[in-house]
Protein backbone atom coordinates (compact mmCIF):
# COMPACT_ATOMS: atom_id res chain seq x y z
CA UNK A 1 0.00 0.00 0.00
CA UNK A 2 1.39 3.47 -0.78
CA UNK A 3 1.60 5.82 1.85
CA UNK A 4 -0.95 8.68 1.52
CA UNK A 5 -0.26 12.49 0.50
CA UNK A 6 0.11 14.90 2.94
CA UNK A 7 0.78 18.49 2.52
CA UNK A 8 2.87 20.68 4.54
CA UNK A 9 1.94 24.70 4.22
CA UNK A 10 4.05 25.65 7.39
CA UNK A 11 7.96 26.18 8.64
CA UNK A 12 7.69 24.01 11.19
CA UNK A 13 10.61 21.76 13.14
CA UNK A 14 12.94 19.86 11.11
CA UNK A 15 12.19 16.37 12.82
CA UNK A 16 8.53 16.54 12.65
CA UNK A 17 9.51 17.17 8.30
CA UNK A 18 11.65 14.03 8.92
CA UNK A 19 8.81 11.94 10.80
CA UNK A 20 6.14 13.38 8.00
CA UNK A 21 9.02 12.40 5.33
CA UNK A 22 9.59 8.81 6.93
CA UNK A 23 5.43 8.24 7.15
CA UNK A 24 3.65 10.17 4.30
CA UNK A 25 4.51 11.23 0.64
CA UNK A 26 5.12 14.80 1.84
CA UNK A 27 4.76 17.84 -0.42
CA UNK A 28 5.88 21.02 0.58
CA UNK A 29 4.10 24.43 0.42
CA UNK A 30 4.66 27.59 1.59
CA UNK A 31 2.57 29.85 1.14
CA UNK A 32 4.45 32.67 2.08
CA UNK A 33 7.02 31.72 -0.52
CA UNK A 34 5.04 30.65 -3.50
CA UNK A 35 1.11 30.96 -5.55
CA UNK A 36 1.55 28.21 -6.92
CA UNK A 37 -1.38 26.13 -6.57
CA UNK A 38 -0.20 22.46 -6.47
CA UNK A 39 -0.91 21.14 -10.26
CA UNK A 40 -1.64 17.60 -10.47
CA UNK A 41 -1.63 16.72 -6.67
CA UNK A 42 -4.05 18.54 -5.34
CA UNK A 43 -6.87 15.98 -5.46
CA UNK A 44 -4.54 13.23 -3.57
CA UNK A 45 -3.82 15.26 -0.05
CA UNK A 46 -5.31 13.60 2.39
CA UNK A 47 -4.25 15.52 5.38
CA UNK A 48 -2.76 18.85 6.23
CA UNK A 49 -0.49 19.97 8.16
CA UNK A 50 -0.27 23.80 9.02
CA UNK A 51 1.40 26.01 12.16
CA UNK A 52 0.19 28.73 15.04
CA UNK A 53 0.16 31.40 12.68
CA UNK A 54 -1.19 30.17 9.71
CA UNK A 55 -4.09 31.26 7.61
CA UNK A 56 -6.28 28.75 6.47
CA UNK A 57 -9.85 29.74 4.34
CA UNK A 58 -12.54 27.61 3.32
CA UNK A 59 -10.96 28.49 -0.30
CA UNK A 60 -7.82 27.51 0.19
CA UNK A 61 -8.89 23.98 2.04
CA UNK A 62 -11.84 23.72 -1.20
CA UNK A 63 -8.43 22.67 -3.45
CA UNK A 64 -7.92 19.72 -1.00
CA UNK A 65 -11.44 17.70 -1.43
CA UNK A 66 -9.85 14.75 -0.59
CA UNK A 67 -7.91 16.24 2.48
CA UNK A 68 -10.25 15.89 5.55
CA UNK A 69 -7.75 16.61 8.38
CA UNK A 70 -5.65 20.11 9.61
CA UNK A 71 -3.51 19.07 11.74
CA UNK A 72 -2.14 22.41 13.51
CA UNK A 73 1.47 22.47 14.64
CA UNK A 74 0.74 24.65 17.87
CA UNK A 75 -1.91 25.65 20.36
CA UNK A 76 -3.26 28.80 18.80
CA UNK A 77 -5.15 28.41 15.29
CA UNK A 78 -6.48 32.18 15.53
CA UNK A 79 -5.59 32.06 11.70
CA UNK A 80 -7.82 28.69 10.75
CA UNK A 81 -11.21 29.55 9.55
CA UNK A 82 -12.59 26.32 11.83
CA UNK A 83 -16.29 26.79 11.34
CA UNK A 84 -15.48 26.93 7.57
CA UNK A 85 -13.55 23.67 8.25
CA UNK A 86 -15.86 21.82 9.62
CA UNK A 87 -18.17 22.96 6.94
CA UNK A 88 -16.42 21.25 4.76
CA UNK A 89 -16.29 17.83 6.22
CA UNK A 90 -12.55 18.71 7.48
CA UNK A 91 -11.85 17.84 11.19
CA UNK A 92 -9.15 20.53 12.60
CA UNK A 93 -6.40 19.58 15.49
CA UNK A 94 -4.23 21.71 17.83
CA UNK A 95 -1.08 21.01 20.22
CA UNK A 96 -2.87 22.28 23.50
CA UNK A 97 -1.63 21.32 27.02
CA UNK A 98 2.27 20.24 25.91
CA UNK A 99 3.64 24.03 25.71
CA UNK A 100 2.02 25.13 28.20
CA UNK A 101 4.93 24.66 30.87
CA UNK A 102 7.42 26.83 28.44
CA UNK A 103 5.10 29.37 27.42
CA UNK A 104 4.51 30.07 31.55
CA UNK A 105 8.13 29.73 32.21
CA UNK A 106 8.53 32.57 29.73
CA UNK A 107 5.96 34.59 30.37
CA UNK A 108 7.69 34.75 34.02
CA UNK A 109 11.25 35.59 32.86
CA UNK A 110 9.43 38.30 30.46
CA UNK A 111 7.98 39.69 33.85
CA UNK A 112 11.54 39.17 35.59
CA UNK A 113 13.25 40.90 32.41
CA UNK A 114 10.97 43.80 32.41
CA UNK A 115 10.94 45.26 35.95
CA UNK A 116 14.98 43.91 36.86
CA UNK A 117 16.15 45.32 33.46
CA UNK A 118 17.79 42.07 32.97
CA UNK A 119 18.80 42.46 29.29
CA UNK A 120 20.11 46.65 29.95
CA UNK A 121 22.01 45.40 33.08
CA UNK A 122 23.60 42.54 30.59
CA UNK A 123 24.30 45.39 28.10
CA UNK A 124 25.74 47.69 30.84
CA UNK A 125 28.56 44.64 32.32
CA UNK A 126 29.22 43.69 29.02
CA UNK A 127 29.52 47.86 27.44
CA UNK A 128 32.52 47.92 30.47
CA UNK A 129 30.37 50.27 32.07
CA UNK A 130 30.49 48.27 35.88
CA UNK A 131 32.47 50.46 38.03
CA UNK A 132 32.36 53.86 36.22
CA UNK A 133 28.72 54.00 35.98
CA UNK A 134 26.23 53.02 38.38
CA UNK A 135 23.28 51.25 37.35
CA UNK A 136 19.64 52.54 37.81
CA UNK A 137 17.55 50.64 40.77
CA UNK A 138 14.93 48.21 39.45
CA UNK A 139 11.82 47.17 40.41
CA UNK A 140 10.80 44.55 42.39
CA UNK A 141 8.73 40.99 41.58
CA UNK A 142 8.05 39.71 44.56
CA UNK A 143 4.51 40.44 46.45
CA UNK A 144 3.48 42.66 43.26
CA UNK A 145 -0.06 42.39 41.76
CA UNK A 146 -0.22 40.53 38.47
CA UNK A 147 -3.27 41.06 36.06
CA UNK A 148 -3.91 38.21 33.33
CA UNK A 149 -6.19 39.07 30.28
CA UNK A 150 -7.37 35.52 29.63
CA UNK A 151 -6.81 32.96 32.23
CA UNK A 152 -7.01 29.87 30.08
CA UNK A 153 -4.24 26.74 30.73
CA UNK A 154 -1.79 29.13 29.74
CA UNK A 155 -2.78 31.78 32.18
CA UNK A 156 -3.37 29.73 34.95
CA UNK A 157 0.19 27.56 34.76
CA UNK A 158 1.34 31.90 34.70
CA UNK A 159 -0.92 32.58 38.20
CA UNK A 160 0.44 29.54 39.59
CA UNK A 161 4.31 30.39 38.73
CA UNK A 162 3.12 34.42 39.76
CA UNK A 163 2.06 32.83 43.26
CA UNK A 164 5.44 31.22 44.12
CA UNK A 165 6.38 34.76 43.91
CA UNK A 166 4.15 35.77 46.43
CA UNK A 167 2.48 38.08 43.41
CA UNK A 168 -1.39 39.03 43.84
CA UNK A 169 -3.09 37.78 41.05
CA UNK A 170 -6.24 39.11 39.29
CA UNK A 171 -7.96 37.68 35.46
CA UNK A 172 -9.99 39.16 33.04
CA UNK A 173 -11.85 36.60 30.43
CA UNK A 174 -14.99 36.82 28.90
CA UNK A 175 -16.79 34.99 31.88
CA UNK A 176 -15.78 34.32 35.05
CA UNK A 177 -14.27 30.90 36.04
CA UNK A 178 -16.38 29.39 38.88
CA UNK A 179 -13.29 27.13 40.12
CA UNK A 180 -10.86 29.94 40.35
CA UNK A 181 -10.57 31.95 43.66
CA UNK A 182 -8.76 35.11 41.86
CA UNK A 183 -10.75 38.51 41.93
CA UNK A 184 -12.49 38.75 38.40
CA UNK A 185 -12.63 41.61 36.21
CA UNK A 186 -15.19 41.54 32.99
CA UNK A 187 -12.63 44.26 31.20
CA UNK A 188 -8.61 44.29 30.55
CA UNK A 189 -9.11 47.44 31.62
CA UNK A 190 -10.52 47.92 35.08
CA UNK A 191 -8.48 44.99 35.50
CA UNK A 192 -5.10 46.75 34.59
CA UNK A 193 -6.29 49.84 36.62
CA UNK A 194 -5.12 47.76 39.71
CA UNK A 195 -1.96 45.90 38.51
CA UNK A 196 1.63 46.43 38.28
CA UNK A 197 2.02 43.67 35.02
CA UNK A 198 -0.73 43.45 33.00
CA UNK A 199 -0.01 39.82 31.40
CA UNK A 200 -1.69 39.01 27.86
CA UNK A 201 -2.59 35.57 27.11
CA UNK A 202 -6.08 34.82 25.77
CA UNK A 203 -7.12 33.82 22.39
CA UNK A 204 -6.08 35.72 19.46
CA UNK A 205 -8.25 36.64 16.19
CA UNK A 206 -11.18 38.92 15.22
CA UNK A 207 -12.50 38.47 18.88
CA UNK A 208 -9.39 39.88 20.81
CA UNK A 209 -7.86 42.17 17.95
CA UNK A 210 -6.53 45.02 19.29
CA UNK A 211 -8.75 44.32 23.36
CA UNK A 212 -5.33 46.04 24.54
CA UNK A 213 -5.74 49.33 22.78
CA UNK A 214 -4.87 52.98 24.88
CA UNK A 215 -7.72 52.99 27.24
CA UNK A 216 -6.34 49.86 28.99
CA UNK A 217 -2.59 51.16 28.67
CA UNK A 218 -3.45 54.21 30.37
CA UNK A 219 -5.71 52.36 33.03
CA UNK A 220 -2.25 50.47 33.37
CA UNK A 221 -0.79 53.75 34.30
CA UNK A 222 2.81 55.08 34.07
CA UNK A 223 4.04 52.76 36.62
CA UNK A 224 2.80 49.54 34.52
CA UNK A 225 4.10 46.82 32.49
CA UNK A 226 2.50 45.00 30.07
CA UNK A 227 3.63 41.93 28.67
CA UNK A 228 2.84 39.99 25.31
CA UNK A 229 3.11 36.51 24.73
CA UNK A 230 -0.67 35.79 23.31
CA UNK A 231 -0.77 36.93 19.68
CA UNK A 232 0.54 40.74 18.23
CA UNK A 233 -3.06 41.06 17.53
CA UNK A 234 -4.01 41.10 20.69
CA UNK A 235 -2.25 44.57 21.35
CA UNK A 236 -2.66 47.63 19.43
CA UNK A 237 0.60 48.29 18.66
CA UNK A 238 0.92 51.89 17.70
CA UNK A 239 -1.07 52.35 20.51
CA UNK A 240 1.30 50.37 22.43
CA UNK A 241 4.48 51.88 21.40
CA UNK A 242 2.47 55.53 21.92
CA UNK A 243 2.26 54.72 25.74
CA UNK A 244 5.40 53.97 25.73
CA UNK A 245 7.26 57.19 24.10
CA UNK A 246 4.78 59.11 26.02
CA UNK A 247 5.69 57.17 28.98
CA UNK A 248 1.96 56.11 30.27
CA UNK A 249 2.78 52.78 31.05
CA UNK A 250 6.55 51.77 31.82
CA UNK A 251 7.80 48.69 30.23
CA UNK A 252 6.81 45.99 27.74
CA UNK A 253 8.14 42.84 26.98
CA UNK A 254 6.64 40.93 23.97
CA UNK A 255 7.19 37.74 22.35
CA UNK A 256 4.54 38.16 19.77
CA UNK A 257 4.06 40.83 17.17
CA UNK A 258 1.65 42.25 14.54
CA UNK A 259 3.64 41.57 11.36
CA UNK A 260 6.24 38.73 12.35
CA UNK A 261 9.16 38.70 11.51
CA UNK A 262 8.92 42.30 11.03
CA UNK A 263 9.30 43.88 14.66
CA UNK A 264 8.54 48.10 14.49
CA UNK A 265 11.78 50.21 14.57
CA UNK A 266 10.53 52.37 17.84
CA UNK A 267 10.45 49.34 19.55
CA UNK A 268 13.54 48.08 18.62
CA UNK A 269 14.97 51.45 19.89
CA UNK A 270 13.23 51.51 23.47
CA UNK A 271 15.37 50.37 26.52
CA UNK A 272 12.20 49.54 28.82
CA UNK A 273 11.12 46.99 25.96
CA UNK A 274 12.21 43.65 25.82
CA UNK A 275 11.44 41.56 22.82
CA UNK A 276 11.52 38.10 21.91
CA UNK A 277 11.01 35.96 18.69
CA UNK A 278 7.71 34.51 18.98
CA UNK A 279 9.87 31.86 21.12
CA UNK A 280 7.64 30.86 24.43
CA UNK A 281 7.15 27.59 23.38
CA UNK A 282 10.78 26.92 21.62
CA UNK A 283 12.34 24.08 23.84
CA UNK A 284 13.50 21.17 21.78
CA UNK A 285 11.52 19.15 24.37
CA UNK A 286 8.57 20.77 23.62
CA UNK A 287 8.64 21.01 19.96
CA UNK A 288 9.20 16.87 20.01
CA UNK A 289 6.16 16.98 22.19
CA UNK A 290 4.34 18.84 19.66
CA UNK A 291 5.92 17.06 16.77
CA UNK A 292 4.40 13.69 18.61
CA UNK A 293 1.41 15.24 19.00
CA UNK A 294 0.73 16.12 15.36
CA UNK A 295 2.14 12.82 14.26
CA UNK A 296 -0.50 11.08 16.19
CA UNK A 297 -3.56 13.05 15.69
CA UNK A 298 -2.30 12.42 11.55
CA UNK A 299 -2.21 8.48 12.74
CA UNK A 300 -5.79 8.34 14.44
CA UNK A 301 -7.08 10.14 11.38
CA UNK A 302 -5.68 8.05 8.91
CA UNK A 303 -6.55 4.78 10.99
CA UNK A 304 -10.00 6.57 11.40
CA UNK A 305 -10.03 6.46 14.65
CA UNK A 306 -10.94 9.47 17.08
CA UNK A 307 -8.48 12.10 17.13
CA UNK A 308 -6.31 13.11 20.17
CA UNK A 309 -6.61 16.77 20.24
CA UNK A 310 -9.62 18.02 18.23
CA UNK A 311 -10.82 21.34 17.73
CA UNK A 312 -14.37 21.80 18.26
CA UNK A 313 -15.91 25.38 16.17
C1 LIG B 1 4.51 28.21 17.97
C2 LIG B 1 2.37 29.27 18.94
O1 LIG B 1 5.80 28.70 18.18
O2 LIG B 1 1.35 27.32 19.72
C3 LIG B 1 1.19 28.43 19.24
O3 LIG B 1 0.07 28.89 19.00
O4 LIG B 1 2.25 30.39 18.60
C4 LIG B 1 3.73 28.70 19.12
O5 LIG B 1 3.73 27.64 19.99
C5 LIG B 1 4.08 28.47 16.59
O6 LIG B 1 2.81 28.08 16.28
C6 LIG B 1 5.04 27.83 15.61
O7 LIG B 1 5.41 28.75 14.76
Amino acid sequence: MTAPHVLLMANVHPLLVESLEKTYQLHEFLPSQSNEPLEGIAQDIQAIVAYGESRVTPDFLAQFPAAKLLAVWGVGYDGVDVAGAHSLGVSVTNTPDVLTDDVADLAMGLVLATARAIPSADRFVKAGKWGSEKFPLTRKVSGSRLGVVGLGRIGLAIAQRAEAFGMKISYSARQRKEDVGYPYYSSPQALAAGVDFLMVCTVGGNPTRGLIDAEVLNALGPEGILINVARGSVVDESALIKALLEKRIAAAALDVFVDEPNVAAELRQMDNVVLTPHMASSTLNTRIAMNNLVMQNLAAYFKGEALITPVSS
